[in-house]
């Protein structure tokens, strides 16, 4: 006789996790991670932590929680630590969502989303994004009720790169009720040119329904230890995604590498200098070969490929090159369209001159 699973397992999408891990040798371009190893004293900090790992760790995170809110100055309490910033937003989901519940994202975004729907059995109302593949904004806040627990701005967005104007969420904020708790996924805000990163930290005072949801995984380069935060407008949310979760979440070498990491802001800015250029650059050789690429804001591009081209031959075709990349229909496209990371200068070499001949 088969196992019986509940109604909620058969609801919830499997998240559609790029594959290629096992293989040596391909350029990784398909997951959005930084192509930069960890900082020599991060890997010290790790190294240190290792001696204690007969012990739990930290269950407050609390030097990680005081190192962040030295950093951004907001209160240590008004700070949520996670297995990932993944890990806060399933929490977020339980802690807010019920049946008859409503929770309002943009689509196509973070693949993540449709599972906090599926998982509580509230009603996902999902707002197509703009001609620009950016946030319709104006759109999402039209489909906000009485019902509507939380609504989600990815900004940049996953999987289409583009990011709104800060201007343009204070206004969505001003007029989203409070009773809403939004959440601004903001996991590729390092790489957003069209404005300081730090800027949407002074919107946290006059809105304490917001929660900025950030991590270690991309531009700190740490997505294998799972660390991430969330910058919140109120103790409420921190509370909340506590009460839901297992004790000692966040593993204690992914909490020592964090306190360090978050020290060397110089390696940040670098590595952000660095992958603007290889954005510039692969983005140039895309429309070269008559691609449109979105407007990137993020570590990472979105291109259509044009009705008549079979996205998943292509798909296969650069892995056979030795080159891996996201199929857009896999994260939510209705039409052919690639997501691809930028890397090293090489492997983003290896990744166009693969498109060029398969095209
Ligand atoms: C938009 C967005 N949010 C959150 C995450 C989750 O990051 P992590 O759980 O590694 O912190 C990702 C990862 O790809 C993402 O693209």
């Amino acid at each position: 006789m088969a196992i019986e699973f509940s109604e909620r397992i058969r609801r919830i999408p499997v998240y559609p996790a790029a594959g290629g891990y096992a293989t040596e040798g391909l350029a990784l371009l398909a997951s959005n991670e930084t192509p930069f190893g960890p900082l020599p004293a991060v890997r010290e900090a790790i190294d240190g932590a290792i001696g204690r790992l007969n012990r739990y760790p930290d269950p407050s995170n609390s030097l990680l929680r005081r190192r962040l809110s030295e950093r951004y100055e907001v209160a240590p309490s008004r700070i949520a630590i996670g297995n990932g910033s993944c890990d806060i937003l399933l929490a977020a989901g339980e802690a807010l969502l019920e049946p008859d519940a409503e929770l309002v994202y943009a689509w196509p975004s973070f693949s993540v989303y449709p599972h906090l729907a599926a998982a509580s059995g509230a009603h996902a109302v999902t707002v197509p994004l703009d001609a620009r593949q950016r946030h319709d904004l104006p759109a999402m806040l039209r489909e906000i009720t009485v019902a509507t627990r939380l609504a989600i701005v990815c900004n940049p967005n996953n999987p289409t790169s583009t990011a709104v104007p800060l201007a343009e969420i204070a206004e969505f904020l001003a007029e989203v009720p409070p009773h809403v708790c939004v959440i601004v996924d903001e996991a590729y805000c390092e790489f957003n040119l069209l404005e300081d990163p730090d800027a949407s930290i002074d919107l946290l005072d006059a809105h304490p329904n917001l929660v900025l949801l950030r991590t270690f995984s991309k531009v700190h380069g740490l997505c294998g230890l799972r660390v991430g935060y969330a910058l919140c407008g109120s103790d409420e949310l921190p509370r909340a995604v506590d009460q839901v979760r297992q004790p000692f979440f966040c593993n204690a070498l992914a909490q020592a590498a964090a306190v360090e990491a978050l020290a060397h802001q110089d390696a940040v800015t670098d590595r952000v200098t660095r992958t603007i250029a290889e954005r510039i650059s692969v983005d140039e050789r895309l429309r070269a070969l008559g691609l449109e690429p979105a407007e990137s804001q993020a570590n990472f591009c979105w291109f259509t490929l044009g009705p008549d081209r079979d996205e998943e031959q292509i798909v296969t075709a650069l892995r056979e090159r030795g080159v891996l990349v996201r199929s857009g229909s896999a994260l939510g496209s209705s039409e052919p369209a690639l997501r691809v990371t930028y890397g090293l200068p090489e492997e983003n070499e290896r990744f166009l001159d693969a498109l060029a001949e398969v095209l």
